[in-house]
């Protein structure tokens, strides 16, 4: 990793998992626990760059010198998202976003009635924020980079999902059996949209968070 070699740049990254309320006290959510997205944000403010964090329901404190906005549903990340990449050189989205929300929220508590079955919870798609960044940039050479998680057939669907989502880097890792997530470590390979394979070996995701941004640098010219 390089010095200061983003300084000057602005980068925003995603973290965390959305939330999707069914009523005042419930949600559909899911185990990110933001580690990556976190390590992304501060070593890429170690680097010199102006760092904006957007966090999805995560736990942690502040990283140091990242500013930092607090979202919860896909929509609400989807805005923040908007508003941070107008002025970004690259965007990240290490977020686990949910792909679909409920219909329709309670604004009252869902109650049990008795001798009643419960009503069915009907599912909307959430908007893909990563193909949308990908296809509506900001201007032309903001880099996109995604993340995605496979369980089998690591790289051929991690190659499908880049050409899907647009993105110019994709950084693949494998999960089940208790791998990364909530974990301090992670496994990757970085696919670009030029051809280009990195494997990150097994270790800290504070390496693969370098690993993700000497990709951006290099790229970034
Ligand atoms: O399609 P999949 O969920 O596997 O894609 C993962 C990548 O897409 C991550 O970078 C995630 O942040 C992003 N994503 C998104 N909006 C969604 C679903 C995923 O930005 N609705």
């Amino acid at each position: 990793a390089g010095g200061q070699d983003l300084a000057g740049r602005h980068v925003v990254v995603s973290a965390g998992g959305t939330r999707e309320p069914l009523d005042p006290v419930r949600f559909l959510g899911n185990r990110s626990s933001g580690k990556q997205g976190w390590a992304l944000a501060a070593t890429a403010a170690a680097r010199g760059a102006r760092v904006t964090l957007l966090a999805a329901n995560v736990e942690l404190p502040d990283p140091a010198g990242v500013d930092v906005v607090r979202v919860s549903t896909a929509l609400e990340l989807r805005e923040a998202a908007r508003k941070a990449v107008a002025d970004a050189d690259a965007v990240v989205m290490a977020a686990a976003v949910a792909d679909f929300r409920p219909a329709e929220y309670a604004t009252g508590k869902i109650k049990k009635v008795d001798g009643a079955e419960p009503a069915p919870v009907v599912l909307v798609r959430n908007p893909d924020i990563l193909a949308e960044l990908s296809a509506e940039r900001a201007f032309a050479g903001q880099l996109v980079v995604g993340f995605a998680a496979e369980t089998d057939d690591v790289l051929a669907n991690g190659r499908a999902k880049l050409a899907r989502k647009g993105c110019d880097l994709l950084v693949v890792n494998e999960v089940g059996d208790g791998k990364a997530f909530g974990r301090d470590t992670n496994a990757a390979t970085i696919m670009a949209a030029d051809g280009g394979e990195t494997v990150v070996a097994h270790g800290p995701k504070d390496v693969l968070a370098d690993a993700v941004w000497d990709e951006v640098a290099a790229r970034l010219g």
